[in-house]
């Protein structure tokens, strides 16, 4: 059976860099042998987390989701930085998902959707580091939540100046650094047990 991949950004901007660069990514997956699924998280809206809400049941949303991240070995998150950190979107998501369902056998083990991922971490900025500082602080929640992040991770810098018409990389140093972490969460979800 083929490694299933996920790909996500944490911006639902239209025109996002980061998106684009989950689209880049999911083009480049679907050259290997696996199965990749392109998620757009405008697709889940989700309120702000709040557990009175919750108590009133957990959004259709975030189950979809949960069960979305949980049948997925490897993912690829492509994270815009926000003030030095990651999205409030991003955040956000990862709260619902990660928040048990009371009397819910399926999930109301909280690390059931992300124990054992291997997660590969982008960022894409106009800025000149690429959105680097969201990687650290992203890298520590998932770490928290038992992922596998792999070592290699990749900022992409100037990410408006980054493709040219046709949706081709600009510089080989980005197709590079892209590839090197999409080659780690290849291999790495391959070899970890489910
Ligand atoms: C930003 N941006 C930004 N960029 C950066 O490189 N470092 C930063 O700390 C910040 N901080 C920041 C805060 C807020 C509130 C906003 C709205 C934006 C700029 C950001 O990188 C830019 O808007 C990207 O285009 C966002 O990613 P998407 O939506 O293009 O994927």
């Amino acid at each position: 059976m083929k490694q299933k991949i996920l790909v996500f950004a944490g911006s639902t901007r239209q025109g996002s860099f980061n998106g684009r660069l989950a689209d880049t990514v999911t083009r480049q997956l679907r050259e290997q042998d696996v199965e990749v699924t392109r998620l757009n998280l405008a697709d889940y809206p989700l309120p702000i987390y709040n557990a009175d809400l919750e108590r009133e049941g957990t959004p259709v949303q975030a189950l979809q989701l949960k069960q979305l991240f949980h049948e997925h070995a490897g993912w690829v998150i492509c994270s815009p930085e926000y003030n030095g950190s990651y999205t409030g979107l991003l955040k956000n998501t990862i709260d619902w998902i990660s928040s048990p369902v009371k009397g819910d056998p399926q999930w109301q083990d909280a690390l059931k959707p992300f124990a054992g991922k291997v997660v590969g971490l982008l960022s894409a900025s106009p800025g000149q580091l690429g959105g680097l500082r969201s990687l650290d602080p992203l890298m520590l929640l998932l770490a928290n939540l038992q992922c596998w992040v792999t070592p290699a991770r990749y900022a992409l810098a100037q990410a408006h100046e980054a493709w040219d018409a046709q949706g081709q990389w600009m510089r080989e140093r980005d197709a590079n650094g892209v590839r090197a972490v999409l080659e780690q969460v290849i291999w790495g979800s391959q070899r970890l047990p489910r």
